[in-house]
């Protein structure tokens, strides 16, 4: 879609028109784009009678002239969000998408904050509803809706700066939508090789980034054996992809942060199979790094002053007959030995060789991001990230962050007694925990034993929040969500 920001409101530039109206008590609070004239019209209008401008409540009605309008409830002002409207142009999006080709709004009554929070949420809205994932179908609906008007009476240079303010939404939509991709992408296109190659690909146009990707070789001579006990069984060269971005003035005082992400295109539980139903979309295995490859690459894209390292663990957990058989006890890169009783509890274990060598790295932060456990549902429900770490200042920082792009996150505690827990007799450590309880922070906490120099450190579990997320009107009723990536590319540019 084409944005383009508009200094008067015409009514004949597109062929629909949307009215804002707020409620107030039980009266209808009309915005500045109503004129007297059509407001006393639409009040004599049969079909408006029943009209309470209520957040979502539309009435589609044509003026004397022709013109297809849409009088657009908002709610109360007073508690009007940019959510709210975030919300609301997404389900126009998907209402209008394939029956009308240009919209107009006049934006000067919607302010949420400011004029940029205001553009910042329409444009998320309507890109984000108008995702559609369809390489796989031979018959492609067409969307028409092309081109939306923003009408405002900023002039000079505010008006420059709500450009440059759909220019840099547009940047993050785009790289939702690349996310959102290579997690729907089924496991037979989509695998440790073709994933790689396709973020070699689609980095190569961007400025100040490097790609380097690790494959078994090079993971056998740095001595990644967790990494690798997971790769065993599959057909597949596992990658472990290193992408750094360099912003152009570096000074002593330009933060380096890591983005770690799992990335298991498929994931079967290995020798410890996970049943069928529970197998069913484990291609979704992956969305950790796809969520942080997006963050990387909107970062870069928006050549935010602050440099970001991207490391990706790819790999399916596939089973052959050398897949890694439990009661296996395997060494990682840090030298730590880890007693696998569980084969699918295999992403803390491609995470772990992909934290130790980051950490070599020495970033001032590491974040890392995972369909880690389905025990994260349990604990925050499908609809909320769980956030664990190190350091509460860190993830005091994401918390702000998801808050700010109205985005689901809660803490979670590493408690000793996790760690404990942990602990396995015959190695350093185990996979799994000795009880079904606490599994997302007993996770973390094997994490932590990979954290290394007091790195600052937190854990995203994605679980939930990474998948469908129909409830909201701006992400696909089935598939990826693409959430997190608005909270991460906040705190990048805050960093
Ligand atoms: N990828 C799964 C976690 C998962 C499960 C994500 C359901 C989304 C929905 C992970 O690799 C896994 O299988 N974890 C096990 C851990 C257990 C064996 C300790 C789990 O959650 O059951
Ligand atoms: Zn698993
Ligand atoms: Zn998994």
């Amino acid at each position: 879609m084409k944005f383009q920001l508009n200094t008067t409101t015409d009514f004949t530039e597109s062929d629909l028109v949307i009215l804002p109206v707020f409620k107030s008590d039980d009266d209808l609070k009309f915005t500045s784009v109503w004129t007297k004239e059509l407001k006393a019209f639409f009040g004599e209008l049969k079909l408006t009678k029943g009209f309470k401008a209520s957040a979502g409540e539309t009435v589609l009605f044509n003026s004397i002239e022709g013109h297809n309008l849409l009088a657009l409830g908002l709610g109360d002002k007073k508690s009007f969000k940019a959510e709210t409207l975030r919300r609301e142009m997404a389900k126009l999006t998907t209402a209008y998408q394939s029956k009308a080709t240009s919209l107009t709004l006049n934006i000067d009554a919607l302010k949420t904050g400011g004029a940029d929070a205001t553009v910042n949420a329409i444009v998320e809205g309507m890109e984000l509803a108008a995702y559609k994932f369809d390489k796989y179908l031979s018959n492609k609906s067409k969307a028409t809706l092309k081109k939306v008007s923003l009408d405002t009476k900023e002039k000079g240079a505010a008006l420059k700066k709500l450009q440059a303010v759909v220019d840099q939404t547009l940047i993050v939509t785009e790289s939702i939508a690349v996310a959102r991709d290579f997690v729907n992408s089924p496991p037979n296109d989509l695998h440790s090789e073709s994933y790689s190659k396709a973020v070699k690909k689609d980095v190569a146009k961007i400025k100040g980034v490097t790609f380097k990707a690790h494959g078994k070789k090079e993971l056998q001579k740095m001595g990644a054996g967790l990494f690798l006990s997971v790769n065993a069984g599959s057909a597949f060269d596992p990658q472990m992809v290193h992408l750094t971005y360099t912003p152009k003035k570096v000074t002593k005082k330009t933060k380096h942060i890591a983005l770690v992400g799992k990335g298991l295109t498929f994931d079967t539980g290995g020798y410890s199979l996970k049943p069928g139903g529970s197998m069913v979309n484990m291609k979704f295995d992956m969305a950790g790094s796809s969520t942080m490859y997006a963050a990387f690459r909107a970062a870069a894209l928006l050549e935010l002053p602050v440099k970001v390292t991207c490391v990706l663990g790819m790999t399916d957990n596939a089973v052959n007959e050398h897949a890694t058989m439990p009661d296996s006890i395997v060494t990682g890169r840090s030298g730590k030995t880890v007693e696998i009783l569980n084969t699918d509890a295999e992403g803390r274990l491609v995470l772990a060789d992909c934290l130790d060598y980051t950490c070599d790295l020495k970033p001032d932060a590491i974040i890392d991001a995972a369909t880690l456990t389905g025990a994260c549902l349990v604990a925050v429900g499908s609809e909320t990230a769980a956030v664990l770490g190190n350091d509460d200042k860190l993830i005091g920082s994401l918390l702000k962050s998801a808050k700010k792009t109205d985005e689901y996150m809660w803490q979670l505690p590493i408690i000793p007694e996790f760690h404990e827990d942990m602990k396995s007799n015959i190695a350093d450590l185990k996979n799994i925990g000795g009880s079904r309880f606490g599994g997302t922070a007993k996770a973390a906490a094997f994490l932590e034993n990979f954290i290394k120099d007091d790195i600052s450190w937190a854990h995203l579990d994605i679980a939930g929040i990474g998948d469908s997320q129909g409830h909201l009107p701006y992400c696909p009723k089935k598939g990826a969500s693409g959430l997190v990536i608005r909270t991460l590319v906040d705190y990048l540019r805050n960093a």
